[in-house]
């Protein structure tokens, strides 16, 4: 189905069951431990190898000498796999350093070998027998240090501009001109990367935790240098992603390498130690912010830089993308620069772009709303625009961003904030409040499904659409019964199989709308299928009770596959209205906190969040990303932060005992509104994402809250209790 003309009415907008509360129905698998993740496929396939990873010690250079002997001598040690015994491996299109390193050694942590053994505790007893000896390179570890030296945009993202910037920025009456930091960010998914490898003569068969199944299967087989079809991934279940599960990494290239070794399954899992340096991170920005107004504080230019650094081969952290839409003004100017840095690879994590951009850019909007003595909210709302202020014939196709902060605004009670600092007190606390704005694109994939109907009337679903905890197994559910019409009951799911039709896979909160758009599009094929069958017309037919009804004629559904099984199978194809229009979502983000008086120590007390986001296919999960996504953003604003070690290149803290996020007790009250809406524009699902968008805003949120609260300006994240006293 080719999509691009505007959703008209369609059996989705029924909402009998797209649209409600409904639990997860993978919850209880998940809750009572039945659900395989990577690690877990004991009884489908028993006997599997243990392999342990051996990452570098160095950050650049090379390995002079790998002695192997004492290892291969250990207690249950079946094979040592490194890049001189693997044979030769292509390389995948994703990733930027390779996967199996040596002798080049290109970051920390990456790769050098699989130790694999009868158990995990033999594989690692025996991987710390291998003796290494490396030639140390300098190396680039500093983004501070390495700026200055970068003034040009990457080829491909070049600069934006419009009017005359620096002409209007130097003769505005209210001018704010700052940098502003964020730093090296680790995914911390709760599975950590696994896979569990088994070679059935030359096929592969990988079970994996990996968010885009097809990008997974392609790339594995250009590294292994065989054909894709002699590849097949299985990701039914997956402990979390972020973004850290995007791409080919090394725990399924090497369960691969050392099952082909060893003759026998294989699994590897990357250490918790291990995940921070060997596979990738949000990199870290160094933002230079100018925005300037006339007297009443509408925006007369909006300058927005950013820096950030990766490996040769790697790409900017787009921190601009919000601010060449989200504020009106005449004389614009973003762009990107990129050092080369020889950190480990530096890639997509939950919302890349527009969270570290809106961290930066929602402490700027406060500091220059103040200075024009504007309110905050107020400020946001006189410089709303309704079109791409770039392309002034391009609008957006639905944009919310006054009705969040308006709607923000009364529920939070924000006229009771006092606006100069540091003013209320609630015993040791300094309490103050502060508002940011959300915003995320929204991105469109292509994406397919399958969909039976068997001979009691059920109805299943397959696509290769991954669910990393959000809900994709329920929302699909919930889409597929609406459109058959058949209660929740009678349909399956089948998700994370690349033998099923490529889906638009979990990434850059696209995953809701689009495959559910692609499990319409088979629906209703489906829908013809049975029409065609029992006589009926399929534009007219109504799909209820598990009838097919048309006039006075009814029929059940199942009669359709009394002779057998129908299947059908279709995709979602978006044919360029994401050009014709800016689609994006939006939400307004409100938070109290409380500033210890004596130790600067933030709590926070209150959080309220308010999206627009397209049709919500379930408040329930929709709710559950959002409260995910806003807590993500407390750790961000308050604790996480990789920290680079400048002298030996590499992030020290890389265990979730020194890499902080919040835990249950630090998340207060957390509320979420979901503004009632519906984009035609966006598919026929007229659905958006919001996992996203939960997380853009919240940190600047908080950040202006500490400010209200304290009066001290920080603009360097995490804020943490040494930036305040
Ligand atoms: Mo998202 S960072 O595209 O999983």
């Amino acid at each position: 189905m080719k999509f691009d003309t505007p959703a008209t009415d369609n059996p989705i907008d029924q909402m009998k069951v797209v649209g409600r509360a409904h639990d997860r129905i993978d919850g209880p698998l998940k809750t009572t431990g039945t659900a395989p993740y990577a690690y877990e496929w004991h009884d489908e396939v028993p006997g599997a190898a243990c392999g342990y990873v051996v990452g570098s010690a160095i950050a650049k250079g090379r390995i002079t000498a790998m002695d192997l002997h004492d290892a291969e001598h250990a207690p249950g040690l079946l094979a040592i796999v490194t890049a001189a015994n693997a044979g030769k491996l292509g390389k995948g299109d994703m990733n930027a350093a390779t996967l199996l390193g040596g002798p080049q050694i290109e970051h920390y942590h990456q790769a050098i070998a699989v130790v694999v053994a009868e158990t995990f505790e033999q594989a690692r007893a025996a991987a710390s027998l291998i003796h290494v000896k490396y030639l140390r390179e300098p190396g680039a570890y500093s983004l501070a240090e390495q700026k200055p030296a970068v003034t040009t945009p990457p080829e491909d993202t070049p600069d934006k501009n419009a009017g005359d910037f620096a002409s209007a920025f130097a003769a505005s009456p209210v001018q704010h001109d700052a940098i502003y930091t964020t730093p090296d960010q680790s995914h911390m998914a709760m599975e950590p990367h696994a896979s569990l490898a088994v070679w059935e003569g030359d096929k592969l068969i990988l079970r994996t935790s990996n968010q885009m199944i097809a990008w997974c299967r392609s790339e594995l087989a250009k590294t292994l240098n065989i054909p894709e079809e002699k590849v097949r991934v299985i990701s039914p279940y997956i402990g979390g992603g972020f973004g850290g599960k995007l791409f080919l990494r090394s725990d399924a290239v090497l369960a691969a390498l050392g099952a082909r070794a060893v003759n026998r399954p294989v699994k590897v899992t990357l250490p918790r130690p291990m995940i921070p340096n060997n596979t990738t991170h949000r990199p870290a920005t160094l933002q230079h912010i100018r925005i300037a107004t006339d007297e009443k504080g509408q925006i007369t230019a909006i300058a927005h830089e950013s820096w950030s650094g990766n490996l040769p081969g790697g790409t900017p952290e787009t921190a601009v993308q919000q601010s060449e839409l989200l504020y009106a003004g005449k004389n614009r100017l973003t762009g990107l620069r990129l050092a080369q840095l020889d950190l480990p690879e530096g890639n997509a994590m939950r919302a890349p772009g527009e969270a570290p951009g809106l961290m930066a850019l929602e402490i700027a909007i406060d500091e220059v709303a103040e200075k024009a003595g504007v309110d905050p909210v107020e400020f946001r709302i006189l410089n709303d625009t309704q079109v791409d202020p770039l392309h002034t014939e391009r609008f957006f196709s639905r944009r919310q961003l006054i009705e969040c902060l308006r709607t923000g605004a009364e529920k939070f009670g924000w006229h009771r904030r006092n606006a100069t600092p540091a003013q209320v007190r609630d015993g040791r606390w300094l309490v103050g409040t502060g508002v940011a704005a959300g915003f995320r694109n929204n991105l469109l994939e292509k994406s397919g499904a399958r969909v039976h109907l068997d001979a009691q009337g059920n109805v299943t679903v397959e696509t290769d659409m991954t669910d990393i905890g959000t809900g994709s197994y329920t929302i699909i559910a919930q889409t597929a019964a609406e459109m058959m019409g058949v209660p929740l009951e009678k349909v399956v799911v089948r998700l994370g199989d690349s033998d099923f039709p490529v889906s638009a896979g979990s990434g850059g909160q696209w995953g809701a709308n689009t495959s559910t758009a692609g499990v319409y599009a088979a629906c209703v094929k489906l829908r013809e299928a049975i029409a065609e069958k029992l006589g009926f017309d399929a534009d007219s037919a109504v799909f209820t009770d598990e009838l097919i009804c048309q006039g006075d004629r009814t029929a059940p559904l199942a009669e359709a596959a009394a002779s057998g099984t129908l299947t059908v199978e279709d995709s979602i194809e978006f044919g360029g209205l994401d050009k014709t229009f800016q689609q994006s979502t939006f939400a307004a983000h409100f938070v109290e906190v409380g500033v210890d008086i004596a130790t600067g120590e933030t709590r926070v007390r209150r959080m309220l969040a308010v999206c627009a986001a397209g049709r919500i296919l379930n408040p329930k999960t929709a709710r559950s990303q959002v409260i995910g996504a806003m807590t993500m953003g407390v750790g961000a604003a308050l604790t996480e932060e990789l920290n680079v070690d400048k002298e030996l290149g590499y992030f020290v803290n890389h265990d979730l005992a020194a890499y902080e996020v919040p835990v249950h007790a630090d998340i207060p009250e957390q509320e979420v509104i979901f503004l009632d809406d519906t984009d035609p524009v966006s598919s026929p699902m007229k659905a958006k994402g919001v996992g996203e968008l939960g997380l853009c805003g919240v940190s600047a949120a908080i950040a202006n809250a500490i400010y209200n609260a304290t009066g001290v300006r920080v603009r360097d994240y995490p804020v943490t209790l040494d930036k305040l006293i």
